[in-house]
């Protein structure tokens, strides 16, 4: 097996290959003045490659597309999808929109026979794929960053799922609160749960604006909880975070302080010898 990545997911696909013990093999990537990019794979590639890369910026999209292209010319191919953009965009909300993580979906398996992706936004976007997909879910990893939470929360009921999964980890209890989205940037949260004097770990798989994060601790600290931790899987980190939170490696940013090597590591040897 040989690893190759496109350039964002760089740092994490050297983790794998060194879990795995696998080539990861180096790519020459330029952007050509009108912003075309280009790829080259800086040794040959065998009979399973192994691409990883984020579907989000578009950028990144196209630059995994090639990949897959490429290693699909040899081998057979698997991606690694660490953080699936445009999965917000699972149904179509209003009448003529675009189900943008249909799309998504479309283009990914045309070179793929397996995928494998991280913390989905939501995991009937698999049934979007023909091919086989996996959809790894952290928990485990999302617990160790807060080990002494007395109650994990989701700050909206779509996560709740996240939030239940980590608080088993960690045998405690798990709440969600009801949001509503006013707009991009704005939205109104309640919680019915007494969190009173309890260390609190609010969980989310996407932090993009912060703006549901930064209203669900505002509304903790105000029902008079103790200590406040923040945990997401993908970190996009648009606007300044007034609070400090802990991310893994799908998206690197400076709140990136876990991995999902691990995980994805041992999903690619399952693949290997079911
Ligand atoms: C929404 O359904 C997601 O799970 C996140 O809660 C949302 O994407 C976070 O966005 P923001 O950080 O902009 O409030």
């Amino acid at each position: 097996m040989q690893i190759i990545s496109s350039e964002i997911s760089k740092s994490l696909a050297a983790k794998v290959a060194s879990s795995l013990g696998t080539e990861l093999v180096g790519v020459e990537k330029r952007v050509f003045p009108d912003g075309e990019i280009y790829v080259r794979a800086l040794s040959p590639l065998k009979d399973r490659v192994v691409v990883i890369g984020n579907t989000h910026p578009n950028d990144s999209l196209i630059e995994l597309l090639l990949l897959q292209d490429l290693a699909s010319e040899s081998a057979d191919v698997t991606t690694v999808i660490p953080y699936y953009g445009y999965a917000r965009q699972d149904r179509r909300f209003l009448e003529g929109e675009c189900v943008a993580a249909k799309t998504m979906a479309n283009l990914l398996e045309l070179k793929s026979k397996h995928i494998i992706t991280v913390n989905l936004h939501k995991d009937y976007i698999r049934e979007y794929f023909r091919a086989q997909v996996e959809n790894l879910i952290p928990s485990g990893e999302i617990a160790e960053t807060c080990r002494n939470a007395d109650i994990v929360v989701s700050p909206d009921a779509g996560s709740f799922y996240l939030a239940k999964s980590v608080a088993e980890e960690l045998g405690v209890e798990a709440a969600h609160f009801e949001k509503k989205r006013i707009s991009a940037t704005e939205v109104t949260s309640a919680l019915d749960t007494d969190v009173r004097g309890k260390s609190v770990l609010v969980v989310d798989d996407i932090i993009s604006t912060g703006t549901t994060i930064e209203k669900a601790c505002s509304i903790l600290k105000e029902k008079g909880a103790g200590e406040v931790e923040v945990a997401c899987v993908h970190g996009l980190f648009l606007k300044p975070l007034s609070v400090n939170a802990h991310a893994s490696d799908t998206i690197e940013s400076r709140y990136s302080d876990y991995t999902v090597s691990g995980l994805i590591a041992r999903a690619l040897l399952k693949l290997k010898d079911p």
